[in-house]
């Protein structure tokens, strides 16, 4: 059968998601199509009738998105109902579902090169407490991490944020960024989810790393640059890094396996879009 594959969001031109699902077509040696379905606000509801016409069986939703997406779906998935975002939508008959794949996808990138690392005594920090660190911080939680905290620059965000988990016997500290790097010595994975450190500003880096354990992980979901400033610090102190684009394949991933039913072998394809990304933008 010929899959028909796409994305909804606005802007969309620049997407890495083509390339990530023709690559997953050609691996599963599936035929199909993965194609942008740009359109503004305005224009979501021709956008979707199109997909419905064109019996898509599956897409993408991206920003701006992911949340109004919700009104137009049949069923929803009870974690993306709980983050309140969609980033997948399958078609089953022609009833669209909706789930969120970021939070799991980012696991799946993180135990590919690091398969010891999240366990009962793992200290989490996560920096950030926008859209991005929900899902991480859901799918951190359902792994039964012994801690995960979470440092904004609004602490109220990431108090509103664990408070909506609805999930019982969190213990988890909400922290200031100064209070996170005066006791950073005692998290073994650092998760950097702000935008801070994004081109063009990538000089900048959202806390210091004075404190942090050579033996932690730091991982920053910032993939444009590929190696951002705080990837840059963390590793000239000896710790381990996991760049942001790993996240982007992976949680295509489990959106293609959604799609198809074939779970892909892919991690070759992390150094892949490494090369791709700092081709382009590096
Ligand atoms: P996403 O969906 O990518 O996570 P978002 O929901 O807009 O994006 O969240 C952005 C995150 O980056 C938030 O944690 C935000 O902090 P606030 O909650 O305090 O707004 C954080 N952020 C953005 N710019 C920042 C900056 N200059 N310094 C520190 N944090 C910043």
């Amino acid at each position: 059968m010929d899959y028909k594959l796409g994305l909804i969001g606005h802007p969309i031109g620049h997407s890495l998601s083509p390339w990530i699902h023709a690559q997953f077509l050609d691996l599963a040696g599936l035929d199909g199509e993965y194609k942008l379905y740009e359109g503004d606000h305005q224009q979501l509801p021709k956008v979707l009738k199109h997909l419905k016409q064109e019996e898509l069986d599956g897409f993408n939703v991206t920003v701006p998105y992911k949340q109004v997406i919700v009104d137009f779906l049949d069923e929803i998935d009870e974690d993306a109902k709980v983050l309140g975002a969609v980033n997948t939508v399958v078609s089953v008959n022609g009833k669209w579902k909706g789930y969120s794949t970021d939070g799991a996808g980012y696991i799946r990138s993180l135990t590919e090169p690091f398969p010891n690392l999240l366990n009962k005594n793992t200290s989490v920090l996560l920096l950030g407490a926008g859209g991005a660190a929900r899902g991480i911080y859901r799918a951190l939680i359902q792994q039964q991490i012994g801690r995960v905290d979470i440092a904004n620059r609004s602490a109220n965000k990431a108090e509103q944020l664990i408070a909506s988990m609805r999930l019982p016997d969190i213990d988890s500290q909400v922290l200031s960024f100064q209070e996170a790097e005066e006791q950073l010595a005692n998290y073994d994975l650092i998760i950097q989810t702000t935008s801070v450190g994004m081109k063009p500003h990538i000089a900048k880096q959202v806390i210091s790393l004075a404190n942090l354990s050579a033996d932690a992980v730091v991982s920053d979901i910032v993939y444009q640059p590929i190696m951002t400033q705080l990837l840059q610090d963390a590793s000239a102190r000896g710790a381990a890094i996991h760049h942001g684009h790993a996240m982007l394949l992976y949680q295509g991933q489990l959106a293609f396996e959604k799609w198809t039913g074939h779970t892909l072998e892919i991690n070759h394809l992390v150094d892949e879009l490494e090369k791709k990304l700092r081709g382009e933008n590096n």
